[in-house]
């Protein structure tokens, strides 16, 4: 039996440790703050209780899990276990000062993982002295329902290393897929323009956001909308995640910020969390109409689809993942309709294409050019699978 560290009780922490201990594996669960450790233990009662009067659960497995989780604010009780997953503040220097304790505690065999969502894996395990076992693990909020994790090896990590992690979290029910140590790996790469170009077609007074919404709900058949999606998560939350893209891809225009979301960040209307967004949550609120035109509506989807293919292609090109690899991501990362590399042979590569190039002509933007793989493929005619 594996036993497993968890550092940093949060969101992230707590919900990685329900899926250990469920998988069967004992958990010592670390947090600098005992409230921390308290609330985390809370959490997974209610959870278990929940499961358990669902019947998805009988008592004496919820018990199980319950107690394959130790709570501990002394670092030294994690020195036995076979892996570490570091779910702590997202800041490098905290993460490789952490990581350089966690080495001097541990066995020379331990591998040390973390779960960052935007920090180089690479810079991480460069606090090691033994950086070869220190790998990405990037689990999806919330860890226990989302099955997608991102296994990323940093640039020292030995194929082992990544071939052994990525099998343990198979055994635990996950759906993995490999990403290379790049900014934001696959899906906070690849989705980008779902938020970016949406944004866009909005500033450019082209849709209002109710209609942009309705058309890549009803039309794209995605779960939700771009502005609904971002006010969900929370303009500080998808600003952030934007901005450290751009700057970590050396201001590629492709993942250029938008002004309309840092003014939303600006005057503090981050979303449902505070009331109001893109849309208004306030009580009394009208909820905007969406204009229903077919025509516009599927222009609409047709332009966020090709950038978001154009991206999905481009990650290829780059052997940032397998095409395989960035479908599953994509469908079971954040719930897309289809996967990008599938949906664009079904739309045929040409048309998807074409229509890049329309952009690109008529903005005259680096934002909107063709990846260079997709061009290829057209030439030989080719499909992704
Ligand atoms: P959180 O703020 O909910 O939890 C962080 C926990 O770490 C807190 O309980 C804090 O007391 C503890 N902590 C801080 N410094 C510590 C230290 N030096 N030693 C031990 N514990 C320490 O944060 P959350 O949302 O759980 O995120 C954690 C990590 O997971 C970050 O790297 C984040 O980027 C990543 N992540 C977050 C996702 C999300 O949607 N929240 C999704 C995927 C990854």
């Amino acid at each position: 039996m594996k036993q497993v560290g968890i550092i940093g009780g949060g969101a992230m922490g707590s919900g990685i440790a329900q899926i250990a201990a469920t998988a069967g594996c004992k958990v010592i669960l670390f947090d600098t703050k005992p409230e921390a450790l308290e609330l985390s233990k809370e959490k997974l009662t209610k959870i278990m209780d929940r499961l358990v009067e669902k019947e998805k659960l009988n008592l004496t497995e919820a018990n199980a899990i319950k107690s394959n989780i130790t709570y501990t604010d002394n670092l030294k009780a994690i020195a036995k276990s076979d892996l570490i997953i570091e779910a702590i503040v997202e800041n490098l220097d905290i993460k490789k000062t952490v990581f350089s304790a966690i080495e001097k505690i541990v066995s020379r065999e331990c591998i040390i993982a973390s779960n960052t969502s935007s920090l180089s894996i690479t810079s991480i395990a460069a606090a090691c002295k033994n950086p070869e076992r220190v790998i990405g693990i990037h689990f999806f909020n919330p860890a226990p329902l989302m099955p997608l994790v991102e296994i990323i090896p940093a640039l020292q990590t030995t194929e082992q290393v990544a071939k052994d992690t990525r099998l343990l979290i198979d055994s635990w029910g996950k759906i993995t897929v490999l990403a290379k140590d790049t900014p934001g790996f696959i899906v906070n790469r690849v989705a980008r323009p779902f938020y970016g170009e949406a944004i866009r077609i909005f500033e450019e007074g082209i849709a209002d956001v109710a209609t942009v919404d309705w058309a890549m709900k009803e039309l794209g058949e995605f779960r939700m909308g771009p502005f609904e999606l971002t006010d969900y998560i929370g303009h500080d939350v998808n600003f952030v995640v934007t901005e450290t893209v751009f700057k970590a891809f050396y201001y590629d225009p492709r993942f250029k910020p938008s002004f309309s979301q840092k003014r939303l960040v600006e005057a503090g209307r981050l979303g449902r969390k505070s009331g109001h967004g893109f849309y208004d949550y306030s009580e009394n609120a009208l909820k905007p109409e969406p204009r229903k035109d077919l025509v516009l509506g599927k222009q609409i989807v047709t332009r966020i689809l090709a950038m978001l293919i154009n991206e999905a292609a481009d990650a290829l090109f780059l052997n940032i993942a397998s095409a395989k690899d960035l479908d599953l991501a994509m469908t079971k990362g954040v719930n897309y309709p289809k996967g990008l590399l599938a949906w664009a042979d079904e739309i045929g590569l040409d048309v998807v294409l074409k229509q890049l190039e329309e952009l690109y002509t008529y903005y005259c933007e680096d934002r909107y050019r063709p990846s260079p793989l997709l061009r290829k493929m057209v030439r030989e005619q080719k499909t992704f699978f």
